[in-house]
Formats: C-alpha cells, sequence, structure tokens
C-alpha cells in the first residue's frame, strides 16, 4: 500500500468515525480522544502526533514483567500470584488504603463510567477539556456546564466555583489541562476542590502530573480523606508510556469507592489484562526510567515552543507532553492538510477562535514537525 493511499484512508477512516461520534468536520474532534484513527503509528512515515502517547516507550522492567508474565498467559489475572494484591500494591504506592482505589481498563473507562453515577443534577467542566466524561454525560442527557478558558487558556476557577450549586452532581477538572496545556496552581486548585466540594462531587483528573515539577506537582489525593467528595483519576498511559496496554485508576474516599465499585465498576478489573497489570506494577518501581522520558519530553517540547516562538506562533507555555497554538488566519482544515504532509495531529474551532494540538513527539520528530510548519501559512 503505497504511503499516499495510506493518508488518504486516514482522512476516510477519520472522518468516518467523526461522524460516528457526531462530530461535525472538519473539526477533528481535538477535545476527543475517541473518534480519531488513534491506532495508526508512524507507518510510510507518518508522525503521530494526535494523542499525546509517550514516544519513548516502557520501562525494560515493564518489558520484562510483561515477558514473564507471558508463561502465564493462559490464566486469568486473579490466578496470577504476582497479581493478587495488584490494588494493594498500587495503594501503597499512592499512599492511601485499599479500598480508596478502583482500577480500570485506562481511565477512558473511568471517564465513560462516572456519569452514568453521578447522573443526577448538572456536570460543570470547562470548554474546552478532555471530552469522554462531558460527551458521555451529554449523551445520557445530563446538563453540562462548560465554562470557558481563560484568555491564557487556563482553567477559570472563579466562574466555575460560580456554576457549582446544590444542583451539580460532578465538577470535571484536568490538571494539567488537556487540551491547552496549561496548570493552574496547586493552592488555587486545592481552594477551588475544598469549596466545590461543598456541594458537588469533584473529579481531578491528573494525566499529565508527572510532567510537572514541584511545587506544581502537588497531587489532590492529599484532598480525599478530610475532603470525601473529591477524587483524582489516573492513568499509565503517559508517563509510564503504557497507552496500549490500558490501565487507570481512580482514587477517592471509601465512602465513594463503595458504592462506583458495587455498581457500574463492579467488573473493570475483570476487564484488565493481566500481562498489562504486570507492566504496570514493574514501571511504579522505575523511577529512573519515568525521570528518563520527564527529562527527554521537556528537551524536545523547549525546542518546538522556542521554534514556533520564533515563527510568531503563539504557542501556550506547557506543562505537559503536547503543544497548543492559535491558527487564526489559517484557512481550510489545518490538521487534514498536515496529515497530507505525513504529520497526524489536531486542530478544532473553539469559543477562542481556531486552534491546533501537536503532542511532543522525539526530538527528531519535532525537527521534521517544525520543518513542515514553516511550509504552511498559520
Ligand atoms: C486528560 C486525560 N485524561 C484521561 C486520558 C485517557 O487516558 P487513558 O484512557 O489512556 O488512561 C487522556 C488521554 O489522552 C487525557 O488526556
Amino acid at each position: 500500500m503505497s504511503a499516499s493511499f495510506n493518508r488518504r484512508d486516514l482522512l476516510k477512516f477519520g472522518s468516518m468515525a467523526a461522524i460516528g461520534m457526531g462530530l461535525r468536520l472538519p473539526s477533528l474532534g481535538m477535545g476527543n480522544e475517541e473518534g480519531i484513527l488513534r491506532n495508526y503509528g508512524a507507518a510510510d512515515g507518518l508522525i503521530n502526533l494526535s494523542s499525546n502517547e509517550n514516544p519513548y516507550g516502557i520501562s525494560p522492567k515493564a518489558r520484562e514483567a510483561l515477558l514473564a508474565a507471558l508463561g502465564e498467559a493462559h490464566r486469568y489475572q486473579y490466578n496470577h500470584t504476582n497479581l493478587k494484591d495488584f490494588k494493594k500494591q498500587l495503594a501503597d504506592h499512592y499512599g492511601v488504603q485499599e479500598d480508596q482505589v478502583l482500577v480500570t481498563a485506562g481511565s477512558g473507562e473511568a471517564l465513560g463510567l462516572l456519569p452514568r453515577h453521578f447522573h443526577k443534577g448538572k456536570l460543570v467542566t470547562a470548554n474546552p477539556t478532555f471530552g469522554i466524561l462531558p460527551a458521555t454525560a451529554k449523551m445520557l442527557g445530563q446538563k453540562v456546564v462548560e465554562v470557558p478558558l481563560t484568555a491564557d487558556q487556563k482553567h477559570d476557577l472563579p466562574a466555575m466555583l460560580k456554576e457549582v450549586d446544590d444542583d451539580t452532581s460532578l465538577v470535571y477538572i484536568c490538571n494539567p489541562a488537556n487540551p491547552s496545556s496549561t496548570i493552574v496552581s496547586s493552592s488555587s486548585l486545592k481552594n477551588f476542590c475544598i469549596e466545590a466540594a461543598k456541594k458537588a462531587y469533584v473529579a481531578v483528573d491528573e494525566a499529565y502530573i508527572d510532567f510537572l515539577d514541584a511545587p506544581d506537582n502537588e497531587s489532590m489525593l492529599q484532598l480525599i480523606e478530610k475532603h470525601p467528595k473529591v477524587f483524582v483519576i489516573g492513568t499509565f498511559s503517559k508517563i509510564h508510556a503504557m497507552a496500549g496496554l490500558r490501565i487507570g485508576w481512580v482514587i477517592g474516599h471509601a465512602s465513594l469507592i463503595k458504592p462506583l465499585a458495587d455498581n457500574y465498576f463492579i467488573r473493570t478489573q475483570m476487564a484488565m489484562s493481566a500481562l498489562s497489570m504486570s507492566a504496570a506494577l514493574a514501571s511504579l518501581k522505575d523511577p529512573g526510567w519515568q525521570k528518563l522520558s520527564k527529562e527527554k519530553n521537556a528537551a524536545a517540547r523547549d525546542y518546538t515552543y522556542n521554534a514556533l516562538k520564533n515563527m510568531n506562533i503563539n504557542v501556550v507555555k506547557s506543562y505537559t507532553n503536547f503543544l497548543f497554538f492559535p491558527i487564526p488566519n489559517y484557512k481550510g482544515d489545518f490538521a487534514a492538510d498536515m496529515l497530507q504532509k505525513n504529520i497526524f495531529l489536531r486542530s478544532s474551532n473553539y469559543i477562542h477562535g481556531k486552534w491546533a494540538r501537536a503532542s511532543v513527539g522525539t526530538m527528531d520528530e519535532m525537527k521534521q514537525f517544525i520543518e513542515t510548519m514553516k511550509q504552511v501559512q498559520v
């Protein structure tokens, strides 16, 4: 199959998937990771900067654990001796109790299940934000209040708080934020969570927290004991580079975790692969590998940020493994046109105009991305 045929196919498939998600083309659904051709890697020279994956791969220790688990692949995970206390090991790592943890096949699964539980009353979130939870809530007929980001692409915490009332069942906030790549300070987020939790449950999605340095990397896990309505969602897909292995979690007060476990999350651990679970435990024990990918990501991100700035593109300062930049003057469908040039990224129209999001790939990939950006007028 030729490269150009492949690209045409990608576009066709992407369009169909987007329509399937009810998205209006040419938007590639930047805030929604579901309806896009994420399973295409770098085949035929395609540089895939679409899904905020970690290009450095899983830890060698996780690879070893995966291979070792293969020998027992004929057994259910609950019969793998190493996995009997999987949840306990996760709980120990995050400094919580076992009854405060739910595990899921990627955090996306949790984001799709949560609105089923929190369906009484409205959802308050940002616009734009990561799409699975709000999109599911809308599909279920829930009222979703989407508070625009500030002009500097940060969560508008005071405006969000104003929307939280006795009729609010859930607040969903990503810190760091997707797609905008920004953060709010730990202290302001902490105050926001405490205030909002007086009226509603608050879900903090910390998918990208491991790309942060102190003091910004303070997790809201610290709140769950004293503020039982605050809970945190996490994933092994980003710093652990395990997007294809599908491991995520929800950690909260036992009084929330129990009804979730008894209800919509009843079989989520059964949906997880023993191989993935084995790799996840090994990855937790390899902080050196995480540090390496964090450092490489920062170097490639800084290079790309500076190169875009030098091209007069007003790229947002990123605290993540992706970059968000305005393309106000671009005529046409930016993501579709970049795909023709072998760069797979996202672009969309939203309340602040036309924007694009590119994941941070390897340094070589980002150099090629910048060369391609020089050929287009944004
Ligand atoms: C903010 C955020 N939350 C959750 C996820 C879902 O990740 P996964 O389902 O791979 O755990 C993503 C994926 O990109 C994300 O950006």
